[in-house]
C-alpha cells in the first residue's frame, strides 16, 4: 500500500514505520494518522511480521505534536471528536495491539508525539530527544491520552509537573522517570530497537499477545487484571506454542514456535 505521509520497511520479522514529514517536524495531521492506523493494522494481520518499530524521518524529531494547523479554529464538538477519533483508531489501536510495538524517540517527541510514544508497549530514546506535552501552553490539554498514560508511567507528581509546566525533559530524564527504558545515540537508536525486537521475536507470539492483553487490563476500568491474567495463563495451554515451547525445553533444543 502506498502512503503519502509514512513509511514502512520489513526485515527479518520486523517492520518499521517511519512517519516522514520531516518539514512539520513530523505533526500528525488527520491523513497520517488514518495512514498510521492502516500501516499499523497491515503489519499486526501479517503472520510472519514479530514485531513492530515506530519512528520519525530526520535527526531532529519524532513527532513535535498533532498537527497544529488543522485543528487550530475547531468548536467544541470539533474538538471532542478529534480526541475521541484519534484515541479510538490510533493511540488505543496501538495500546492494544497483539504486536508488540517499541518506539524509537529519535529527537521532539512533543504533544501527540510523546503521547504517540507512550501509547507503544515500550520506548527507546537516542540522546538528543526531548519530551514533553507543551498543549497547555496553546490554551488545551493533552487530548490523545496523555493526561492518563503520563501518570501511570512516570506517577502523578511528575505528569502533573511535565504538564502543568509544558516543559521538555531530555532523554536521561526520561530514562530516570521510567518513561524511556534506553538512551542511546542517534546513530545507534535503530539497531539497538531492533537488536531488542531480535529477542523478542525468538519468543512465542501468541504468549506475547497474552502478556500483553494482561498487562494492559491492569489499566481498564472495570476489569481485574489479575483474573485476565489467570484466563490467559490458562488458555496458553491450550496453544501450539506451549507445547512446542515445553518439549522443546525438555528435549534440550531451541523452540521453533509455529505462533499465530
Ligand atoms: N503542528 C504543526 N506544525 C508544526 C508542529 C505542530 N505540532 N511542530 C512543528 N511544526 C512545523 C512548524 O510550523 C514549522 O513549519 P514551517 O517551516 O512551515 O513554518 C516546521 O514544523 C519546523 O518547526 P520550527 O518551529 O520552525 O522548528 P524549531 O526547531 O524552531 O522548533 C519545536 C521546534 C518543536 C520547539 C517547535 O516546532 C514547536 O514548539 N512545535 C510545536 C510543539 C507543540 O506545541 N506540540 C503540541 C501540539 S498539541
Amino acid at each position: 500500500m502506498n502512503f503519502n505521509n509514512i513509511l514502512t520497511d520489513f526485515q527479518d520479522g520486523i517492520t518499521t514505520i517511519t512517519i516522514n514529514r520531516p518539514k512539520k517536524l513530523n505533526a500528525l495531521n488527520q491523513e497520517t494518522i488514518n495512514e498510521l492506523h492502516q500501516a499499523f493494522k497491515d503489519a499486526d494481520l501479517d503472520e510472519d511480521s514479530k514485531v513492530i518499530i515506530i519512528t520519525g524521518s530526520g535527526e531532529k524529531a519524532f513527532v513535535a505534536g498533532a498537527d497544529i494547523s488543522e485543528f487550530a479554529d475547531y468548536s467544541m464538538e470539533e474538538g471532542e471528536y478529534l480526541a475521541a477519533n484519534g484515541q479510538k483508531v490510533l493511540f488505543d489501536f496501538v495500546e492494544n495491539l497483539s504486536t508488540p510495538v517499541i518506539a524509537a524517540v529519535n529527537g521532539f517527541a512533543l504533544g501527540g508525539g510523546l503521547e504517540l510514544a507512550m501509547a507503544c508497549h515500550f520506548r527507546v530514546a537516542s540522546d538528543n530527544a526531548r519530551m514533553g506535552l507543551p498543549e497547555v501552553s496553546l490554551g488545551v490539554i493533552p487530548g490523545y491520552g496523555g493526561t492518563q498514560r503520563l501518570t501511570q508511567l512516570v506517577g502523578k507528581g511528575r505528569a502533573m509537573e511535565m504538564i502543568m509546566t509544558a516543559g521538555m525533559i531530555d532523554a536521561n530524564k526520561a530514562l530516570s522517570n521510567g518513561l524511556v527504558n534506553h538512551v542511546t545515540s542517534q546513530d545507534e537508536l535503530l539497531s539497538l530497537c531492533e537488536k531488542i525486537a531480535g529477542k523478542i521475536r525468538q519468543n512465542s507470539s501468541v504468549a506475547i499477545a497474552a502478556a500483553i492483553k494482561a498487562v494492559n487490563a491492569n489499566y481498564q476500568e472495570g476489569v481485574n487484571g489479575f483474573e485476565v491474567e489467570i484466563k490467559e495463563f490458562g488458555k496458553s495451554f491450550g496453544t501450539e506454542d506451549f507445547a512446542e515451547g515445553t518439549s522443546a525445553f525438555l528435549e534440550k533444543r531451541k523452540a521453533d514456535f509455529p505462533g499465530r
